[in-house]
């Protein structure tokens, strides 16, 4: 064999041996839902319930190592930060001022998972009504004391 045709069985067996590696890809049961208004449900459900909620779509290259590994871990961290099967009332407050800082922060959904998953792109409208929703005030610019008035001091 040549080097090249070693280095390409190698490479299939290293590929073959990965896929052995056990993920966990389940979804547990769902305990409760956002209680939200259905327009903005709807937006979550799209762009978001695939990472932060217990109804994810495992694609088929879920089931392919190394990127099952990828998604697996994006879906565990995020179940853990905020999960929609698990909305409970007494934190949504919470919820909502997160989920209104990634949104205008451009953070969610991970750009990564929009490149093979265009319909859950957030359009300026979704945006908008996520932001408006969440009560988003912004981070106030500047900050801080104010600049010397000018008057004199002696
Ligand atoms: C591809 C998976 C994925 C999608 C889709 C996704 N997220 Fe996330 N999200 C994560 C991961 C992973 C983290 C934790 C790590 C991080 O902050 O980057 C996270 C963190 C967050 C946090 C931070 C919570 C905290 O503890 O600070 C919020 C809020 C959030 N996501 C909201 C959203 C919203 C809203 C959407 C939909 C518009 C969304 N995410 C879509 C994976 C995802």
């Amino acid at each position: 064999m040549t080097l090249k045709r070693k280095l390409l069985v190698l490479l299939i067996v290293a590929f073959g041996g990965i896929q052995f590696v056990p993920v966990e890809r389940g979804n547990p049961a769902v305990e409760s839902d956002f209680d939200g208004p259905p327009a903005i449900a709807a937006i979550l459900r799209r762009s978001c319930y695939d990472c932060h909620s217990n109804e994810t779509a495992w694609p088929w290259y879920s089931w392919v190592a190394p990127m099952s590994w990828m998604l697996a871990e994006h879906v565990e961290d995020g179940r853990k930060r905020l999960n929609f099967s698990e909305w409970d009332e007494d934190e949504a407050w919470d919820s909502m001022e997160e989920i209104g800082e990634e949104v205008a922060a451009g953070n969610m959904p991970l750009k990564n998972y929009l490149l093979l998953h265009r319909d859950a792109r957030l359009s300026d409208a979704d945006r908008e009504a996520l932001l408006a929703w969440s009560g988003y005030q912004g981070v106030a610019e500047g900050g801080g004391e104010p600049e010397d008035d000018g008057h004199d001091h002696d």
